[in-house]
C-alpha cells in the first residue's frame, strides 16, 4: 500500500500584490505533498505578469505541478502566454488531456480540463436555438468528451484524478446563489466519470461553494482557496498495486 500526499488548490488568483504570499505557500507545501494540482484561475484578470507570479513560485519546485486554467485566465486574451509562461517554470497545464507520474511506487494519472457551463438538472441549458448558445453547449460536450478519453486512457494508473475548473456536480456549489449555476458547471461534466470512474476530483471556481460531494462513491471536493480556508488542503490519496481500493483523507 503507497500513499500520495496531494496538496490542492483552486482560484489562487495571483497579482504581484499576493507574491510574497503566494511564494512562500508553494515553497512550504514543497516539504508536505508529493504533487500539487491547481484547479484553475491561477491570476486575477488573466494578466501574463499575474501569472508570472506563480510560475515563480513553481520554478524551483523538486514535486510536480499540474494545473488546469479557469475562466478568469481567458480574461485577458492571453491564455496562450499565461500557458507558456507556466511549462517554462515546468508546471504541466492540462487542457482536455492528461499526465502521468509515479510517486512512492504508484503511478498518478491526472486528467485535466477547465470544463463549462451548462447547469444542474432543474435548470440547464439545452442544445437549443441560435447558433451561439448550441456553441456553448457544444463546449460542454467537448470537455466532457476529453474527460472521458483521458480517463480511459489511464485507466493502467494505480490513480486516477480528474481536474477541474468548473463543478461536475451541484454539491460543491452549494452555498453560491441558484441563480448563477447554470454558470458554476454542469452535471454533463460528471457523466464520463460516473461512466469510467476515478480516486478522486477536484475543482475550484464557486468561492461561495461547499468543500465536499460525490459522484456515486467517487469523492468529489471543491479546493478553491476560499472554500477552504488555507493555501492548500492536503489529500492523502492510497492505492495498492493492481488493487483498485483507494482512501482519500484530509485535511492536513
Ligand atoms: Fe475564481
Ligand atoms: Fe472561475
Amino acid at each position: 500500500m503507497g500513499v500520495i500526499r496531494i496538496a490542492a488548490a483552486g482560484d489562487v488568483h495571483a497579482s504581484e500584490a499576493t507574491r510574497e504570499r503566494v511564494v512562500a505557500a508553494f515553497q512550504r507545501i514543497e516539504e508536505e505533498a508529493d504533487v500539487i494540482l491547481l484547479a484553475g484561475d491561477l491570476t486575477t484578470t488573466g494578466e501574463p505578469e499575474q501569472a508570472a507570479v506563480l510560475a515563480d513560485a513553481c520554478r524551483d519546485l523538486d514535486i510536480p505541478v499540474f494545473t488546469v486554467l479557469g475562466n478568469h485566465d481567458y480574461h485577458a486574451g492571453r491564455q496562450d502566454d499565461i500557458r507558456a509562461l507556466l511549462a517554462e517554470a515546468g508546471v504541466q497545464v492540462l487542457e482536455r488531456n492528461w499526465r502521468t507520474c509515479t510517486i512512492a511506487g504508484l503511478e498518478l494519472g491526472v486528467v485535466g480540463a477547465k470544463g463549462f457551463v451548462g447547469g444542474f438538472p432543474g435548470s440547464v441549458l439545452p442544445d437549443f436555438g441560435e447558433p451561439l448558445l448550441r456553441q456553448v453547449y457544444a463546449e460542454t460536450t467537448a470537455e466532457a468528451e476529453a474527460i472521458g478519453k483521458g480517463l480511459q486512457e489511464i485507466v493502467h494508473c494505480d490513480l486516477r484524478v480528474v481536474l477541474l475548473h468548473y463543478s461536475p456536480i451541484e454539491a460543491t456549489i452549494a452555498g453560491e446563489p441558484e441563480g448563477i449555476h447554470v454558470m458554476l458547471g454542469s452535471d454533463r461534466l460528471a457523466t464520463p466519470i460516473a461512466e469510467y470512474g476515478a480516486d478522486l476530483v477536484l475543482h475550484g471556481h464557486a468561492h461561495a461553494g461547499t468543500f465536499g460531494g460525490c459522484i456515486g462513491k467517487i469523492p468529489v471536493y471543491n479546493v478553491a482557496v476560499h472554500v477552504t480556508g488555507r493555501d492548500f488542503w492536503i489529500f492523502d490519496l492510497e492505492g495498492a498495486k493492481g488493487r483498485s481500493e483507494t482512501r482519500v483523507e484530509g485535511p492536513a
